[in-house]
């Protein structure tokens, strides 16, 4: 059963072919980070009209890859939820289109869902129930999976995505965007014991929700310190060393929080598993953490190799062909691109 993934819920144009829910015959990622860099962030308008421009030649770009067309395709799955409603809908369209002309079923699929399907395809043998953490550039959620199609939400973040922090944070540092990326390869070179940031909702052992913007605001001080009230000259004046140990300490704060809360989903719902999706969790000390505190808690962790932890169609192949293989099943005329989460 093949299964063809189109994504386009924020600034990447993707699709791919997937067999089976988990065999994957290839993947194309357009990424507009080129366009969004200047402004520090995704510029819905300009995200959308990119989709736009990139839909078709990242689809053709797919199949040729494969060397396969409609003949061989069983289903089309798309992202239809959570996203930028402008972005979002250009991938539902060219869906709905292909469904049509080709006469295949559609299946919507739940963006987040499938960051976390992600680690299914990567080790499909993992035991359920399995808790799962999406921490991306919009989101920073836990869930808890009874199998590799059913998730239910259990905390996320009350204010910032940890994605966003690190983003944010890496532009005060002045390291560009995406930031986090920037900020792991930086840390490297810091001492994470420098500064002691603020780790939020950790003292009260049942909570699951994330804060990030005081630990933003703290190291936005720290970063200021003795270089002068705020202002772009004081931070522009930081010297290399001191934004390396800035870049470690702040990391080891957020990967601190989500480390200790996915371990405390863990144990709440008895899982057997521990797993994450999303852009962060391509950040290397947050994947050597969780392995290390997973194995110390008993959990069997599976982390997806990066290119499936960033926005990519492969998960959404892989998704919706196992809820197409499971018999569902989505309407022409009824599935709508849906911003928000929804469960
Ligand atoms: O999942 P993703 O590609 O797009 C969204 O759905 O948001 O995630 C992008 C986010 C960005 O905020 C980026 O800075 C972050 O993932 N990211 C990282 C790393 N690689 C990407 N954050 C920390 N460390 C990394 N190595
Ligand atoms: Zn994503």
């Amino acid at each position: 059963m093949l299964a063809l993934g189109i994504e386009t819920s924020c600034d990447e144009t993707a699709a791919a072919l997937v067999r089976d829910g988990l065999e994957v015959v290839a993947g194309v990622v357009h990424s507009q980070d080129e366009l969004h860099c200047r402004f520090g962030g995704v510029v819905p308008e300009l995200a959308g009209r990119a989709h736009v421009e990139k839909i078709d030649a990242v689809l053709r770009a797919a199949l040729d890859k494969a060397g396969l067309g409609r003949a061989d395709l069983d289903c089309v799955a798309v992202t239809n939820r959570p996203g930028l409603v402008g972005s979002l809908v250009v991938g539902l369209t060219a869906a709905k289109m292909l469904a049509l002309a080709w006469n295949l079923p559609l299946v919507g699929v739940n963006h987040i869902h499938a960051h976390l399907y992600a680690a299914r395809m990567a080790e499909p043998d993992f035991e359920y129930p399995a808790a799962g953490l999406v921490v991306s550039g919009g989101h920073t959620a836990l869930y808890a999976a009874r199998d590799a199609m059913t998730y239910e939400y259990l905390g996320g973040t009350i204010d910032d995505a940890a994605g966003e922090t690190f983003d944010k944070v890496a532009a005060l540092l002045r390291l560009g965007y995406p930031g986090g990326p920037r900020i792991d390869k930086l840390a490297k070179a810091g001492n994470r014991d420098a500064v002691t940031f603020p780790r939020s909702f950790l003292q009260d052992a049942s909570d699951l929700q994330f804060s990030f913007s005081g630990l933003k605001t703290s190291v936005l001080y720290a970063a200021m310190g003795e270089y002068g009230p705020r202002n772009d000259a004081a931070l522009d004046a930081i010297p290399d060393e001191r934004k390396a140990d800035l870049a470690a300490s702040f990391q080891e704060a957020l990967v601190d929080v989500l480390v200790v809360k996915l371990l405390r989903a863990a144990r709440k719902i008895g899982a057997k598993t521990a797993v994450i999706g999303g852009g962060v969790a391509c950040n290397s000390r947050l994947r050597e953490r969780l392995r290390e505190d997973g194995a110390a808690a008993g959990l069997r962790v599976v982390i997806p190799p990066p290119a499936h932890c960033t926005d990519n169609a492969v998960m959404i192949a892989g998704l919706g062909g196992a809820l197409f293989a499971a018999g569902h099943r989505d309407d022409l005329a009824t599935l709508d691109a849906m911003p928000k989460m929804n469960g």
